[in-house]
């Protein structure tokens, strides 16, 4: 079956109520488009605990600075239908910006801690942006399940944080990373990479390779960590290294030696692209 696309709140909150009435469990995977295999492993995994599955398609401007890639954000609504009604999506909310943000809004839910370091820090008012966004689109849709992508692990703790904070009733899973073959994290920002930048994008995952190989044979020290991981980016001419961090994977605050929780997380640029990636050191303990 084809699935559903509505544009306006109005038109989101009716087609749900009768799903709700029908006792259904709403699943929620908000998006910004341009759908890769990451977004559709978050819907499987929607599919896996609800019955009715919404995914929103808005790249959020509160989310993007003036430096960032607004603009230039690849969109293609027509190809992520397609996708969706392959997946058994049931409804797509695909709001213009004007319908999201009908007046230029002056509400903000913020954070500190968990949102201070890393992309907080390379991104001011970003996490804000996200925040708000994800919190309008939990009224919108009011699902039962919500899911979220380990790839972006800062905004996924984040999200977590703000819902146990703000009492919201919506259960948040947080899905693996979804890789190409080489290791490369799926991305839509993938696209801008010419061939040779595309090559030296899988030094992000290497690097945080060399960090778990390092942890396994024994290191503990962050310092010698994200210096191993400045290396294996740095060697390469066309990486610009924004950080290569570890930090407590939870709460974002950075370790002095290596715990049970600990993540490491990276950012670099390659021409004009932006690319993040991470791994747990030691897995989070449920
Ligand atoms: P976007 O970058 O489109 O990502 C939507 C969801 O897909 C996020 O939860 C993200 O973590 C997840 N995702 C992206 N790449 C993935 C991968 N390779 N494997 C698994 N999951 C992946 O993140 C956003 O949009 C926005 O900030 C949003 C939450 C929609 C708010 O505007």
């Amino acid at each position: 079956m084809t699935s559903s696309r509505v544009n306006s709140i109005s038109e989101c909150r009716g087609a749900l109520e009768s799903e709700r009435a029908a006792g259904k469990q709403i699943g929620f995977v908000p998006t910004m488009g341009h759908l890769h295999r990451g977004h559709l492993s978050l819907i499987d995994r929607a599919r896996a605990s609800s019955d009715c599955i919404v995914v929103s398609v808005f790249v959020n401007p509160l989310q993007f600075g003036p430096a960032d890639d607004f603009e230039t954000y690849p969109r293609d609504l027509d190809r992520d239908l397609e996708l969706c009604t392959d997946h058994g999506v049931d409804l797509v909310f695909a709001p213009e910006e004007a319908e999201m943000y009908a007046q230029a809004p002056v509400t903000r839910v913020t954070m500190r801690g968990v949102t201070d370091g890393l992309e907080g820090a390379a991104r001011p008012g970003h996490f804000d942006g996200v925040l708000t966004v994800v919190m309008k689109l939990f009224q919108i849709v009011q699902p039962d399940v919500a899911v979220f992508g380990q790839k972006d692990a800062q905004q996924a703790a984040a999200i977590r944080r703000m819902v146990s904070d703000l009492a919201v009733p919506v259960e948040i899973v947080i899905a693996p990373t979804v890789r190409e073959e080489d290791g490369l994290a799926c991305s839509s920002r993938n696209v801008f990479l010419s061939p040779p930048e595309r090559k030296s994008a899988t030094r992000l995952y290497a690097a945080l390779n060399r960090a778990r190989e390092l942890v396994a044979r024994g290191e503990r020290g962050v310092v010698r960590l994200e210096a191993a991981m400045h290396n294996v980016l740095s060697s390469d001419e066309r990486i610009r290294v924004e950080y290569a961090s570890v930090v407590d994977g939870r709460t974002f605050q950075s370790l002095e030696s290596v715990m049970p929780g600990a993540l490491a997380a990276v950012a670099a640029r390659i021409g004009s692209t932006r690319l993040i990636d991470n791994a747990w050191l030691v897995p989070d303990v449920e």
